[in-house]
Formats: C-alpha cells, sequence, structure tokens
C-alpha cells in the first residue's frame, strides 16, 4: 500500500462504508450514564506494576518472564473474579467470553496486552487490558446482557513482535515459533512456559468472520494528543514493522600492534553503517522510521579490535514498499561500507514481521461519536507503535482508540498517562462495545 493510498482511503473515512454498513444515528440505548470506576483503574494500574519489578522499581514484566506469568495469573484472576471463565488458548493468550442474549451472533472482542518491554512502563497494553476487564466490571454491576458475546483478550507478546495476535490469524510459522524472544527463550518455548500449546499452534486459529469487531484501548505512545490538547485519538493506520539481524565479520586482533590501517574492525563497519541509516531515513521523504535498537561488540574487550558485531536493524512504514525501498538503499551502502573497511555484512530479515493495517471506517466513527458524546475532543491519527489489532485487522474488522502521553513518553519507566485521560478512554470504550452491539 503506497502512502499516497493511505492518506486517500483516511480521508474518505466520514462516508462511512464497511462491514456494518452505513451507520446511522449514534445511541447505544443505555444512554451514557454509565461510567467506568476510575478508582479501580488505577489501583489495578498499580498492583499490576509491581508484578516483576527491580530493586529500581522499573518494570520487568518482559514475555515469559516470572514478571509476565506472575502478571497473568493475577489476571486470571480478576477475570474469573468477573464471572469470565477465563481459558489459554494455543498460543498463550488470555481469553475471557461473557455470553450474550444471542448465541448466534459473534462476538465483540477487546483487550490489549500485559507484557512490557525491558525497563518498560506502566500503562502500554495495561490500560487497554485493564479498561476491558472495567467494561466488564460495569455490565456486571449494571446487570446489563448484550445482545452479542462479549470477548477480552490479552494477547501474549505483544512486544516481542506481537507473536499471540499473529498466532491467532494463523501467521505464526514454524520457523517464527523458533526465532529466539527478548528473554532468551524461543517463541515455542515462552509459549509453553505460560500454558498455551507450540506442537498444536492452529488450534488458536480465529477465521475470518469469526468476530464481529475487535476493539483496542491504547496510550499514544507519542506528544501529539499532548500538544494538541486533544483528549482522544482515532486511529486511522497501524505502521508495518520489519527486524534484521545485521552481522559484521571481521578479524579480532591485538589492539596495540595492528596499524590502524591494516584492520578490519568490524565495530567501525558497525558504527558506519548506523550513521547512514539515520541519513537514508532522513534524506527520503515520508513519516517512516529506522533504528538500530541493540547491537553486540565481540570478543568485547579494550585491548582486541572487535572481529564480530550482531545488531538489530528495525524499520517502519504505513507503507510496505517504502520499507522495501529503504532496506534496499541501506543494503547497497553497506556494501561500500564492506569494501572500505574490509568486512563482512550480512542480513538475517527476521521472521514474525508485522504488515501495516488500515482500521475499520465505520468503527472509527463509532468511537468519535462516543467521545463526542462524552464531550471529548478528538483526532484522527496514525499510530507508529505496533499493536495486536494490526494483526486482527486480517480477520475482523478493528479500531483503536488512543489517549495521550505525558512528554510523548514511552516504552520507558517513566511513561505515563493522566488518571483523567485513562478514564476518558475506558469510558469511550465502553460506550464503543454498547454501540456496536446495538447494530
Ligand atoms: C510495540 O509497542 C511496538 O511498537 O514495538
Ligand atoms: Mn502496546
Ligand atoms: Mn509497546
Amino acid at each position: 500500500m503506497k502512502r499516497r493510498t493511505f492518506l486517500k482511503n483516511t480521508s474518505l473515512a466520514t462516508v462511512g462504508l464497511s462491514a456494518f454498513g452505513v451507520m446511522n444515528t449514534f445511541g447505544n440505548g443505555f444512554g451514557d450514564t454509565y461510567k467506568v470506576n476510575e478508582q479501580r483503574i488505577v489501583s489495578r494500574i498499580a498492583e499490576l506494576a509491581k508484578f516483576g519489578q527491580d530493586a529500581k522499581g522499573h518494570g520487568y514484566r518482559v514475555a515469559y518472564t516470572p514478571g509476565d506469568i506472575d502478571g497473568r495469573a493475577w489476571f486470571i484472576n480478576l477475570m474469573k473474579n468477573a464471572g469470565l471463565e477465563p481459558t489459554i488458548d494455543a498460543a498463550g493468550n488470555l481469553i475471557g467470553k461473557r455470553k450474550g442474549k444471542n448465541p448466534l451472533l459473534k462476538p465483540i472482542a477487546f483487550g490489549s496486552h500485559i507484557d512490557m518491554v525491558p525497563d518498560g512502563g506502566n500503562y502500554d497494553g495495561t490500560l487497554g487490558s485493564l479498561a476491558a476487564l472495567e467494561v466488564i466490571e460495569i455490565l456486571n454491576e449494571k446487570k446489563i446482557t448484550t445482545e452479542h458475546p462479549l470477548e477480552i483478550i490479552i494477547f501474549a507478546n505483544e512486544e516481542g513482535g506481537t507473536i499471540g495476535s499473529m498466532a491467532m490469524v494463523g501467521g505464526l510459522t514454524k520457523e517464527g515459533l523458533q526465532q529466539k524472544s527478548q528473554m532468551g527463550l524461543t517463541m515455542a518455548e515462552g509459549i509453553k512456559a505460560i500454558g498455551g500449546n507450540p506442537a498444536n499452534i492452529q488450534a488458536c486459529i480465529r477465521k475470518k468472520g469469526d468476530l464481529k469487531a475487535w476493539l483496542e484501548l491504547h496510550i499514544e505512545q507519542g506528544g501529539i494528543l499532548e500538544q494538541e490538547n486533544i483528549e482522544i485519538g482515532v486511529v486511522e493506520g497501524i505502521v508495518g514493522i520489519v527486524h534484521w539481524e545485521v552481522t559484521f565479520e571481521g578479524f579480532a586482533n591485538h589492539a596495540g600492534t595492528t596499524p590502524m590501517k591494516l584492520r578490519k574492525d568490524a565495530l567501525l563497519a558497525a558504527s558506519k553503517f548506523i550513521t547512514e541509516i539515520n541519513e537514508i531515513a532522513l534524506k527520503i521523504e515520508g513519516h517512516h522510521v529506522a533504528t538500530v535498537g541493540k547491537i553486540v561488540a565481540l570478543p568485547g574487550a579494550y585491548n582486541v579490535i572487535p572481529g564480530k558485531v550482531v545488531l538489530g536493524l528495525e524499520i517502519r512504514d504505513l507503507s510496505v514498499e517504502k520499507i522495501e525501498l529503504l532496506f534496499t538503499q541501506m543494503e547497497q551502502r553497506a556494501k561500500a561500507i564492506a569494501a572500505d573497511t574490509k568486512t563482512n555484512i550480512s542480513f538475517e530479515r527476521q521472521a514474525n514481521e508485522s504488515k501495516p493495517a488500515l482500521t475499520d471506517k465505520v468503527l472509527q466513527q463509532t468511537i468519535e461519536k462516543s467521545a463526542k458524546a462524552l464531550g471529548l475532543t478528538t483526532k484522527y491519527m496514525q499510530s507508529g507503535a505496533g499493536h495486536d489489532s494490526q494483526e486482527i485487522a486480517l480477520i475482523t474488522p478493528v479500531a483503536m482508540i488512543f489517549v495521550p502521553s505525558v512528554g510523548g513518553i514511552s516504552h520507558s519507566f517513566q511513561e505515563f498517562t493522566k488518571t483523567v485521560d485513562m478514564v476518558n478512554g475506558a469510558n469511550v470504550l465502553l460506550q464503543t462495545v454498547l454501540a456496536v452491539d446495538k447494530r
């Protein structure tokens, strides 16, 4: 999908055509008096943050680690208390179901993830997960049975490449299961550790049409809403993400006796490459981003010229073609750097890449109307972060609600979203679920 095409599509958002047909007047039939419980959301965010915390109070609920496993057990318990009869599917996704009046209708699903990046924050994924549970709690308290069955889904290992949601849409391959996760286990080993069944991963697949819709509330993770003083973001599209492991091979030799001109320094080659990546990404117009977020230099000593470097390259954009174009240029530059530095540079494209996705236009409008009915300001925007929603978009209409991140900080222990914004987002989610149910 070309970027221009994406923008053109989204400008048609007001037309309102989708799997749901043309939307008419808004209203959930229950009025907008039902509101989420602020105190419950705040205290649960704080409770979940405790799992996997280190001595500095920083979180380490990286997928498949003890922190993740303990946090999931806590969440399962909350699901049970809310009457959801939780199950764990073959990919380790947590699923809680609530019956509707009409069992023939397809479920409306909503949720997010509770795993985190190393040293991550307390809001990424957790807000959407706890707000989903909050919707169920309010329906229970008000004794409301929706027409459609409802499903909360807490996807496993979102941060490691939307692994749980990818499996649910049939995209987690044998190769993908063997890919190493952040904590060192393969995805297959990790899935086993959280109660899934990688040997029968197909058992978790949901087909196109199995769900009526998927909704995800999430923090923005950027600074646009805060800067523009907007309360709710309506997400139009989510970027695709591709990773490469790049290996630089030189020759490890004595750092004191090897003259500068005779060296084959793998780290020098890697440094030149990192600079080039940045220049290529800056030179080409668009909203794409390219990052080297991790690097290992071997053998790793003051007095040895690095003989080998392995780094992680990530490129994101709403257009698959743009990602390929950027990578082709980077690969070409790598050839020149390898020749200059007398090193070898090789690229291994990682399995489990996330494809870009558009959200459903009628669901976008439903979110906007729900927010406006609550007196909240809205803005249509793109997501530069990856989300499970982009995988699930392959099997059902999806939509995302964004709320402001203070200072635009995320994937950091300094990540923060104000209570008022969490509550606004959860109320919009509640109203949107009820509105979709009435359709
Ligand atoms: C997930 O949060 C990602 O954007 O990497
Ligand atoms: Mn997230
Ligand atoms: Mn994240």
